[in-house]
């Protein structure tokens, strides 16, 4: 049996609803680009087709299809992403981006000043690692409690290049930071969905993704009361602290924020959808 996959092209939605899911399983399979797959008559082997049907089965059980292909796009940056790691979301980038702009801003001047940044809950490690390739002084600390997150954070440093510039470490937010010095920036994009709202009525695909990543305890704000608390300590005076917030939490995290008094609010920047996202606060 001969599989063309421009046969597989042509009927497409006989294989997956979502017909550019099966472009990307395609070009995963054949490695190469999905124009690729149009342009010349690829071939899959009997092996290559076994594996395109099973990964079509396990993307219709509702595996997401970032893990099913190993990889995620952040920043034009491609990252390892395996199951027990959280998969990056584009509005996430806002954050690195406030980040670039801060590191432009307020750390610009001494060429030989190397800023140092904890990249706080780092998942993959997709913030730090992006900023160690669009700032290349910058020394990133990136920390999480998930052995599997410090573990892939590795690899993709390394597949980055940067893994001398990036330190992994296992910590229960602050608790293994004690004797890193301090920081210039702390970045945070924290679990922050309702304890509540994680059992019942997140979508099933996020049920694939660890809980650990978006259970932010009964009002989901219990990562930001511990970061705003304790980040003080880590932070150099005039350092600045970004988080990224839940689509209806900017407000309450505001209030945090206020209540500790070292802290002044910067700015607020909303997302593509208009949704108050990345909370940027200066430390007095
Ligand atoms: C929403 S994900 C963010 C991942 C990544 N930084 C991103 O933005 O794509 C939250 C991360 O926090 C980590 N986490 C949960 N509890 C933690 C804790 N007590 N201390 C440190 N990290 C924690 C999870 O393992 C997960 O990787």
């Amino acid at each position: 049996m001969i599989y063309q996959a421009a046969d597989i092209l042509r009927n497409s939605n006989s294989y997956l609803e979502n017909t550019n899911e099966v472009e990307w399983v395609l070009s995963h399979i054949l490695n190469c680009d999905r124009a690729e797959l149009y342009c010349e008559e690829r071939i899959l082997s009997e092996d290559q087709y076994d594996n395109f049907r099973n990964l079509l089965s396990d993307r219709k059980k509702g595996i997401p299809l970032q893990y099913l292909l190993g990889n995620i796009s952040f920043m034009g940056f491609e990252f390892i992403v395996r199951p027990g790691v959280f998969i990056p979301r584009p509005e996430t980038e806002l954050l690195v981006e406030e980040a670039i702009d801060l590191l432009k801003l307020n750390f610009a001047g001494d060429g030989d000043f190397c800023p140092k940044i904890l990249d706080l809950c780092s998942g993959c490690g997709n913030i730090g690692i992006s900023l160690t390739k669009l700032r290349s002084n910058s020394i990133i600390i990136s920390s999480d409690i998930s052995k599997t997150a410090i573990s892939t954070t590795q690899a993709n440093a390394k597949r980055h290049g940067c893994d001398k510039r990036l330190k992994a470490i296992q910590s229960d937010l602050f608790k293994g930071l004690e004797g890193e010095g301090l920081f210039d920036i702390i970045l945070s994009n924290p679990p922050y969905v309702r304890s509540e709202d994680v059992a019942s009525s997140l979508p099933v695909e996020l049920g694939h993704e660890p809980k650990a990543a978006f259970d932010g305890g009964d009002d989901g704000l219990f990562f930001y009361r511990c970061i705003i608390e304790e980040s003080p300590a880590f932070l150099k005076k005039g350092g600045f602290l970004v988080m990224e917030v839940g689509f209806d939490q900017a407000e309450d995290i505001e209030d945090l924020l206020r209540a500790e008094s070292s802290f002044e609010i910067v700015k607020v920047r909303q997302d593509y959808a208009g949704i108050e996202r990345i909370i940027v606060a200066n430390l007095r």
